[in-house]
């Protein structure tokens, strides 16, 4: 994954198995069953010699826990499960490895006066071994997301239909129908390459994260199918990752002139990307406004300055373009430099 900026890695699911030795797991944990590995400790020193930030999921409740079904039968009026299991091994996930990012899960069924989150935020914020990198989600109790929260999650696969005001992440599985690795899955339930990068264009237009899950199999093993989607992300960004990594919303986020663009923004750069190739020529842009200094280029050309010419004396312009390059994912991307 060398194009991805952050792995998050369930350390826990709703199964309740851990992928870390914890000691209040009763040994239903990856190094005393299982592979007898520290799942979480690898991948976490793996992540880190690669320069990446490390993100770790939990999901706080459990499927079949005997004391998480206590404590609901009793309304969450007991916090058996909480005292002995959940915030235990949240504060465990967090002295061991260090993470960057805490991805909470499985918040729903109690509220966060349940989970004592607050507590734990607060611990997490002002005294832990983390507490001046951390960034967290918002599933930390009932009705808690897309409320409270570090970064916003929202529900699964969430897709907000403007600029959202607060910083956010959609979550979103190349396996349309499972966060899991299943092997009844059918080629027409993956996600193809065009449609991943384009709900990441659409995302990171919007402000937001883009975190794509796959499940690997039981013995850690990552299906083909997964693995060749991740190459083709990857390939696409290797040549127009400049208009997504660390870019901002721009004051427009979309427009449909000769084709749909969308658009992204750094420094003073703006950044049009757009599926398909445009059907005619000029390619027509209606919004940005350019100046002396306007200089358009196609990512896949860098150093090929192309002809443009303003479509009015206050804003558009019109863009003769190159040749088609090759696209693995049929999207590419104008720099306009010298645009408002
Ligand atoms: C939750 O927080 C309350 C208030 O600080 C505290 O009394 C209680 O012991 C905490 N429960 C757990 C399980 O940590
Ligand atoms: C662009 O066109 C698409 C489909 O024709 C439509 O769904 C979308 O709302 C349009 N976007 C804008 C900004 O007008
Ligand atoms: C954007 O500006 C910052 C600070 O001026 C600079 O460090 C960075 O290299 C610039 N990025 C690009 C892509 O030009």
């Amino acid at each position: 994954c060398a194009f991805s900026r952050y792995v998050v890695f369930t350390s826990k699911h709703h199964e309740g198995f851990t992928n870390w030795p914890s000691p209040v797991s009763w040994n239903w944990n990856s190094m005393d069953v299982g592979p007898h590995r520290d799942l979480v400790g690898e991948l976490s020193a793996a992540i880190r010699k690669r320069s990446l930030r490390l993100g770790i999921y939990h999901s706080l409740f459990e499927w079949f826990h005997p004391l998480f079904l206590s404590d609901e039968a009793s309304g969450f009026k007991t916090q058996e499960f909480v005292a002995r299991k959940a915030l235990p091994e949240l504060v465990d996930l967090v002295k061991s490895y260090k993470p960057d990012l805490i991805w909470s899960d499985g918040d729903w069924k109690a509220p966060d006066t349940y989970w004592n989150s607050t507590q734990f935020l607060a611990w997490l914020y002002n005294d832990s071994p983390v507490k001046d990198v951390v960034v967290t989600n918002d599933r930390w109790g009932k009705g808690c997301y897309c409320k409270h929260g570090g970064y916003y999650n929202c529900a699964d696969r969430y897709t907000p239909g403007k600029l959202p005001t607060h910083k956010w992440e959609k979550c979103q599985a190349v396996d349309s129908l499972s966060w899991g690795y299943r092997r009844n899955m059918k080629l027409s339930q993956v996600m193809t390459l065009p449609s991943i990068i384009k709900d990441m264009v659409y995302v990171v237009a919007l402000g937001g994260n883009y975190l794509l899950n796959i499940g690997p199999m039981s013995d850690g093993m990552i299906a083909p199918v997964f693995e060749e989607r991740l190459r083709g992300l990857g390939a696409w960004l290797k040549i127009n990752g400049e208009a997504i990594y660390a870019s901002k919303p721009w004051r427009v986020q979309t427009e449909n002139s000769t084709v749909t663009v969308w658009y992204t923004a750094k420094n003073n750069t703006v950044y049009a990307i757009f599926f398909g190739w445009p059907p005619k020529q000029p390619l027509q842009l209606t919004t940005p406004r350019t100046s002396g200094t306007t200089q358009v280029t196609l990512m896949d050309y860098p150093n090929v300055p192309l002809k443009w010419a303003p479509t009015t004396p206050t804003s558009g312009l019109m863009i003769l373009m190159p040749p088609m390059p090759e696209s693995p994912a049929n999207a590419w991307c104008l720099k306009l430099e010298g645009v408002v």
